[in-house]
């Protein structure tokens, strides 16, 4: 594998973009916003002069890096493309589009992923000629930072597809774990739930929100308490999971707080737009 595309230049996006670059591979960033594109490049930068800066990576390295990531819409480069990882919002709706759009203007051999947080890659994998080359990989976020990779298998993955992408991940620095497909996969399905019920307690007035954040960082030796990490995970990327959670399993224990709710209708996203559960500005 040599050239990589990710699909969608949001905060994952942009963080995946930079890990593949930075082991080695040429990735190109597509994005139907062009602001998004240069936005993804400007963060990766950033990133990058931060690493720089503390003397934890060579200028060299980083003109090296950037040197490598190239923004670009245009069709023909996806022919090119060895992976394309699709990494823009939790709507299967979209997600079916763009896999659609993928299976007809790559090349028979791409693999093609999703970085679904818990959507179904059958579902996805199904709608095109190649599921045997449909494969999840979920990065967590921070990307550059986290080394977990889930490595999703839907129920037409090829074998040999999975092995290659494990094997990739280690080229990555990450660590891989093998799922089968099921919502939520693994992470996610305890993780979220988690959040939630935190969420419950700040909504009946058990503990603050600080306190709830402390107690879990300190009693559960978690790095950050879970509203916190609702605020960095995105709380309107937390209800899609408990929405899918709960429509999928039918078990009211994934049923998502009112308050989450209420937090996504009143644009309270957390860190990205500066405001969820505590102020970023
Ligand atoms: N991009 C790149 N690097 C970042 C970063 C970012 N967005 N945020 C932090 N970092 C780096 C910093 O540069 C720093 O690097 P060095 O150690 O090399 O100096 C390191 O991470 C630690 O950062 P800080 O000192 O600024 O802050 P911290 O110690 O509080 O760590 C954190 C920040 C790594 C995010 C930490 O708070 C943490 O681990 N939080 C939990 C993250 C988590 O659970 N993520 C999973 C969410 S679930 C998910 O993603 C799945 C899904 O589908 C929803």
């Amino acid at each position: 594998m040599e050239k990589i595309c990710v699909i969608g230049g949001g905060s994952m996006g942009s963080g995946i973009v930079e890990v593949f670059a930075k082991a080695g591979y040429h990735v190109i960033i597509r994005d139907v916003n062009q602001t998004v594109i240069e936005n993804a490049i400007k963060r990766i930068e950033k990133n990058l002069e931060r690493q720089v800066a503390k003397g934890k990576l060579e200028i060299k390295e980083q003109n090296e890096t950037l040197a490598r990531i190239e923004g670009s819409n245009e069709i023909e480069i996806l022919k090119k493309c060895d992976l394309v990882i699709e990494a823009i919002s939790e709507n299967i709706e979209i997600k079916k589009d763009i896999f659609k759009f993928l299976d007809e203007n790559c090349s028979s051999q791409t693999i093609l992923a999703t970085n679904t947080s818990s959507l179904s890659i059958t579902e996805l994998a199904n709608i095109n000629k190649r599921p045997e080359k449909v494969i999840g990989i979920h990065f967590f976020n921070p990307a550059p930072v986290m080394k977990l990779v889930e490595v999703i298998k839907g129920i037409h993955t090829d074998p040999k597809v999975k092995e290659e992408i494990m094997e990739l991940a280690v080229k990555l620095g990450k660590t891989p774990v093998e799922v089968d497909d099921s919502p939520g996969f693994l992470v996610n399905r305890m993780l979220v739930p988690m959040i939630n019920e935190g969420i419950g307690i700040l909504a009946e007035g058990i503990a603050s929100k600080e306190d709830i954040d402390t107690a879990m960082k300190l009693g559960a030796n978690h790095p950050i308490g879970p509203l916190a990490l609702a605020d960095l995970i995105g709380n309107d990327v937390c209800l899609a999971i408990m929405e899918v959670l709960y429509k999928e399993y039918g078990d009211p224990k994934y049923r998502a707080h009112p308050l989450l709710k209420k937090m996504v209708r009143g644009n309270l996203l957390g860190r990205k737009i500066g405001k969820g559960f505590y102020n970023y500005s």
